[in-house]
């Protein structure tokens, strides 16, 4: 299925260098781990291919370096179905980075060197905001520059596009960028840095939600892992209760669930159906190792909500 309404995502690409250990290591300590990987990941990257993936007409804005591996994503990229002509690949820097560590109960750690991802400058956006204007929605995080990203949600906003703010990873923000957001979808630690709320049940989740609302955003979606996403619109608050799978890793989960979401939207889908969508296909994410090569296709995710039942 794909949507006529299309999507912009901006962001960031990494190679992510995954390694699985019984625990994370203690400070001085090294351990043997198992099932080192490279996988394509970064979260503008992940969001892009879980849209792409979903059946989104999308086109992501992104840096990437003057190397091989970022030669290989990009290739990758355009066969997940992303459009790729306004992807940079800036000379003489390596593409981002992202070194991650996965316990046994499938938690993860990670440091990142942003590499070309810090070069995508206002600049950048400027050269690419016919192509934000041309969109009905605009995906974001938080992995590149924040002068940029509040660039580009200021022209989208400027021409009614729709902002979908990722506020990941955790920080906290300007009223300038909450001003330009439509829908933010923060999970508990990004919540409790933009609301000073901590997140351990839905009352919390409707609590945080009430101050993202009041700094003038109308949709919140509070990412809560297994238990679903707590989806308020306008005050109105529900969970959306996620499904029940096995976990191998959660890398990229959130990122799979923000570009299912937002397809699912794009395509009419009300935000509660949208949402379902989302934690179906985060929940197949979740039951495969990597980034990218977790993302679930549309035929995947439609076969999974016909045979699954909600917890
Ligand atoms: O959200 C998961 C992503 O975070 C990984 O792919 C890694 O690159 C980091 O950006």
């Amino acid at each position: 299925m794909s949507s006529s309404q299309k999507l912009v995502v901006l962001g960031s690409i990494n190679a992510d260098h995954i390694l699985t250990l019984e625990h994370f290591p203690h400070p001085g300590q090294t351990l043997t781990g198992h099932n080192y990987q490279v996988a394509f990941g970064g979260k503008g990257a992940n969001q892009a291919v879980a849209a792409g993936r979903s059946g989104a007409d999308i086109s992501f804005i992104a840096c990437l370096g003057e190397d091989a591996i970022g030669a290989q994503i990009k290739q990758q990229l355009a066969q997940d179905r992303v459009d790729t002509h306004a992807i940079q690949t800036v000379a003489q820097q390596s593409t981002g980075v992202a070194l991650i560590f996965v316990n046994a109960v499938a938690e993860n750690c990670i440091g990142i060197c942003a590499g070309a991802n810090a070069c995508l400058s206002t600049d950048y956006v400027q050269q690419h905001a016919e192509l934000i204007r041309s969109a009905q929605a605009l995906l974001l995080q938080l992995e590149t520059p924040l002068e940029s990203i509040i660039a580009a949600a200021k022209i989208a906003q400027q021409a009614n596009v729709k902002v979908i703010l990722n506020p990941a990873p955790a920080r906290e923000l300007p009223e300038e960028l909450l001003r330009l957001v439509d829908i933010i979808t923060p999970n508990e630690t990004e919540a409790l840095s933009l609301t000073g709320v901590i997140v351990h049940d839905e009352k919390d989740a409707a609590e945080a939600a009430y101050v993202l609302h009041s700094k003038g955003i109308k949709t919140v979606v509070i990412t809560m892992g297994s238990r679903g996403v707590w989806l308020s619109e306008n005050g109105q608050g529900q969970l959306v209760a996620g499904f029940k799978v096995k976990a191998v890793d959660t890398i990229a989960a959130g990122d799979t669930f923000n570009g299912a979401f937002v397809t699912a939207l794009l395509e009419g889908k009300t935000a509660l159906d949208a949402a379902r969508f989302g934690n179906a296909a985060a929940a197949i994410a979740v039951t495969r190792s990597g980034g990218q090569p977790s993302v679930p296709w549309r035929e995947e995710i439609d076969a999974f909500l016909n045979t699954q039942t909600a917890l």
